[in-house]
């Protein structure tokens, strides 16, 4: 029987507190589109999305309308965070029977959903913690997202800040879970070791994790694993793990084609990057060779620079983008390398400790 095949990310829906107000965040800081829909207006009573949409990321923004939903027990217990990471499928039922069939628990079995613009079919298993993964068909549709939601118009104005797709989707496991779930994602998908880190690669003083990247097929999903190791003070991924009450999607990377224009505009809408210290960039040319992008604007922005056999990359992460010190972005631009940043994570940590400190959690 021929496995059903992963194409890619399809979107990522988190729930959150007021959706209204997210949507406003994501189209006016982060130039997201609002394309589509449901709620009060479209009939559903108890749950209202909002579609936003840059170039190939899309996420869903949900809220509850009525109490006591599961989408509200989530929010109580998690805060703003990720519940599902859905992946573009050739086959959702098959995807389904096959992954349950190895084990995955189901928690939306196949479903054909419809409306006047055609068909589609999802289906959903639990992934780590409270987290899930969709499984979408959407081959026989040709609306703006899916069945059940309405186009929104909005005027042609370009908010963009040239994101363009999700590069990788980032769990956080209490200590001791990593190779648990990344034996689930080869045993349930079968999906393959893409890279690694250990805590000797990236500790400070403190902070110390440890990480292994899955990846599927094609290499267009990578869901890199993390779990905190021991330092002298509290992980950052330790700290994640307590707000977010266990395991939970720790950050998204966006990719751009042009790293500094799209910073630039970050910025200038009010996102929040951690900063990165000054002696960083001494010795950046020194240590990266070639960099075609202006080195003096790369260090205004504070963005990093890693590099490996294939080429070098340039990154950025935010703050966290709600209270809880939980989920955050990444922004990055590659330029040939497949490099997760290990060359980074001893700067970036340092720069994370002083927010962790500020906030009493280290
Ligand atoms: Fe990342």
């Amino acid at each position: 029987m021929e496995n059903f095949k992963i194409s890619g990310f399809d979107h990522c829906e988190l729930y959150v507190g007021n959706a209204k107000q997210s949507a406003y965040y994501y189209q006016h800081a982060f130039g997201f589109e609002p394309v589509s829909y449901s709620g009060l207006e479209t009939g559903n009573r108890e749950k209202v999305s909002y579609v936003m949409q840059q170039n190939q990321v899309k996420f869903v923004l949900s809220s509850p309308l009525i109490s006591g939903t599961d989408i509200s027990r989530h929010i109580d217990r998690h805060g703003d965070g990720v519940k599902d990471i859905s992946f573009s499928v050739n086959d959702a039922e098959k995807a389904w029977k096959e992954t349950t069939s190895k084990g995955a628990k189901s928690v939306i079995k196949p479903k054909l959903i419809q409306d006047s613009y055609g068909e589609a079919v999802i289906a959903t298993i639990q992934t780590y913690g409270d987290t899930t993964h969709t499984f979408i068909d959407r081959s026989k549709y040709k609306g703006t997202f899916l069945p059940g939601y309405e186009n929104i118009q909005t005027p042609n104005t370009d908010i963009s800040t040239g994101i363009i797709h999700i590069d990788h989707v980032v769990g956080n496991q209490p200590d001791g879970d990593m190779k648990k779930v990344c034996e689930f994602y080869e045993k349930i998908f079968g999906w393959h070791r893409f890279w690694s880190v250990d805590d000797k690669d990236v500790s400070t003083k403190y902070s110390s994790l440890r990480s292994i990247v899955m990846s599927n097929e094609n290499e267009k999903v990578k869901m890199p694993i993390n779990e905190p190791a021991n330092g002298l003070k509290k992980s950052q991924i330790q700290e994640y793990i307590d707000f977010y009450n266990g395991p939970g999607v720790q950050h998204i990377a966006m990719s751009t084609k042009d790293i500094i224009s799209t910073v630039k505009k970050l910025k200038s809408n009010g996102v929040q990057f951690l900063p990165t210290p000054k002696s960083y960039y001494e010795d950046l040319s020194n240590r990266i060779d070639d960099i075609q992008e202006d080195l003096d604007a790369i260090a205004e922005l504070g963005i990093l620079v890693d590099s490996d056999e294939k080429g070098y990359m340039l990154q950025i992460f935010t703050k966290p983008i709600q209270d809880r010190p939980t989920l955050f972005y990444e922004i990055i631009q590659r330029r040939g390398s497949n490099s997760f940043g290990k060359g980074n994570f001893k700067a970036l940590f340092e720069s994370i400790e002083r927010e962790q400190s500020q906030r009493g959690n280290l």
